[in-house]
């Protein structure tokens, strides 16, 4: 493979650390479309002969029929795809073929084909994103006043609407697709032309091949352009966010799945059962979600590593950098399509989430409020009023409703019988209209702008 300078082959183990085959042949579309612009800006530039350039272009185009239609045959010896690609047009047609890698290298092509590959990944998510906003969307609508506990530290905290919590999601992903589409910008430069890292003496036209290939411009630096692997981090840690985002929605699902909590419920599509008790409904979907985003947090961090400390330009370490990546987006846009379907799979329980928001003293900060308002005391002693009448009613084994005017004058001489009115969990959440609040009418209104924000 190497010629001249080479009498001996590969040891074996040599062949096994070296080789990338085995996975950058999900590369071969980019690997292709890269060589044909490469080629023909070759041509434009009268560096190869029109006619070498035209056998190229059918040669290229005959082995990305082979490979999509499954006769390619791939050689771990020829090490990547790159080889393996011009091994095969030099079969195809011969000594031309050998003219393709002028003014180019591996270094540039690989950095290259990956960029490619990657924005497409990018382009996919965001499209799988939109569609699992537009699910929590339409959750948001149907339950915009549907009443249920909300928690800080997992205890009961104040009544909230169900859709609104849904919509804290569609927030959390607006973000995510905002921190892609950026990782995206800054990637689309295009590194071909930079060669091995130096640029070439050839006079090559930078601006037409990455014009060709979609890109914005070509990367200004050709050290940098062959030896950074930034756009791949960026991917990731906007990818490990993401994961991130996954795993809270997925663990809330397997909380309210849960007996105890009994708020939501899957259908058999996303449920299983268990081998040995008949009883068991298990929310795998949900647990395997919140389970792979360790994966994608790993990709991150492993890259991270392999690149931490390396000397510019080129290293072979930066071969590892497309199995994480690789096994990151896969797993990003599963999980993508799978929280999407458990989210328009989910059943709200409407009478188990009221009866859950009702009991818990939810509406004990409507209560201090009301304090500060109808009776005019500072809120910290509003605070310290409520808490002796929540005081009381727990140890009586009561709700703040069922407490009478006498017992509530007893502990302040100055509530009155309107106080009854914010001890409702409908009118706590209907009294929160300050923006961004949890009423149902802003949640109607949230829920149509994020409509137009976001789909
Ligand atoms: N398979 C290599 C990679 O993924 C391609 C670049 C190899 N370049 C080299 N000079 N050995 O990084």
């Amino acid at each position: 493979m190497w010629g001249g300078r080479f009498t001996g082959g590969p040891a074996d183990t040599m062949e096994r650390i070296n080789a990338s085959i085995d996975f950058d042949r999900r590369l071969y579309a980019q690997d292709i479309a890269a060589s044909k612009a490469h080629c023909q800006m070759l041509v434009r530039q009268s560096i190869l002969r029109p006619e070498d350039g035209e056998a190229i272009q059918q040669g290229l185009d005959t082995i990305l029929r082979e490979i999509e239609t499954g006769t390619f045959s791939f050689d771990r010896a020829l090490e990547d795809i790159h080889m393996n690609v011009e091994a095969r047009l030099k079969a195809l047609i011969g000594d031309a073929a050998g003219r393709l890698h002028t003014a180019r290298s591996r270094n540039d092509q690989v950095a290259t084909d990956f960029r490619l590959w990657l924005r497409d990944e990018i382009d996919a998510l965001e499209a799988g994103l939109q569609d699992l906003q537009a699910a929590l969307i339409d959750q948001a609508e149907a339950h915009a006043a549907t009443v249920m506990p909300g928690y800080t530290h997992l205890q009961p905290a104040q009544p909230v609407t169900f859709g609104h919590h849904m919509l804290a999601y569609v927030e959390m992903l607006g973000r995510d697709r905002g921190r892609l589409r950026d990782a995206r910008r800054r990637l689309n430069e295009c590194p071909l032309g930079a060669a091995a890292l130096a640029g070439t003496s050839f006079p090559i036209d930078r601006d037409q091949t990455a014009e060709a290939l979609g890109f914005d411009r070509p990367a200004a630096n050709s050290m940098d352009a062959v030896s950074d692997r930034d756009f791949a981090l960026e991917f990731l840690a906007a990818g490990a966010i993401l994961a991130m985002h996954f795993s809270r929605l997925a663990e809330e699902i397997v909380l309210w799945c849960s007996q105890n909590f009994g708020f939501v419920a899957l259908s058999d599509a996303f449920s299983t059962g268990s081998s040995i008790m008949p009883q068991k409904r298990n929310p795998d979907a949900a647990e395997l979600l919140r389970g792979k985003s360790g994966r994608v947090v790993a990709a991150f961090n492993g890259l991270m590593l392999v690149m931490k400390g390396l000397p510019l330009a080129y290293g072979k370490d930066m071969q590892e950098d497309k199995e994480p990546v690789f096994d990151a987006a896969d797993t990003l846009q599963l999980s993508v399509q799978v929280a999407a379907g458990m989210v328009r799979d989910l059943q709200p329980d409407p009478e188990a989430l009221r009866q859950a928001a009702e009991s818990g003293y939810l509406t004990a900060t409507d209560l201090a409020d009301w304090l500060v308002r109808a009776a005019g005391l500072p809120f910290r002693e509003a605070h310290h009023v409520t808490g002796a009448l929540v005081k009381q009613a727990a140890e009586t084994d009561r709700d703040l409703h069922d407490l009478s005017l006498a017992e509530m004058q007893a502990v302040d001489p100055r509530i009155s019988e309107g106080v009854y009115q914010v001890l409702a969990v409908d009118r706590a959440v209907e009294s929160r209209t300050s923006f961004g609040g949890t009423a149902p009418e802003l949640v109607r209104k949230a829920a149509a702008a994020a409509r137009e924000r976001f789909l």
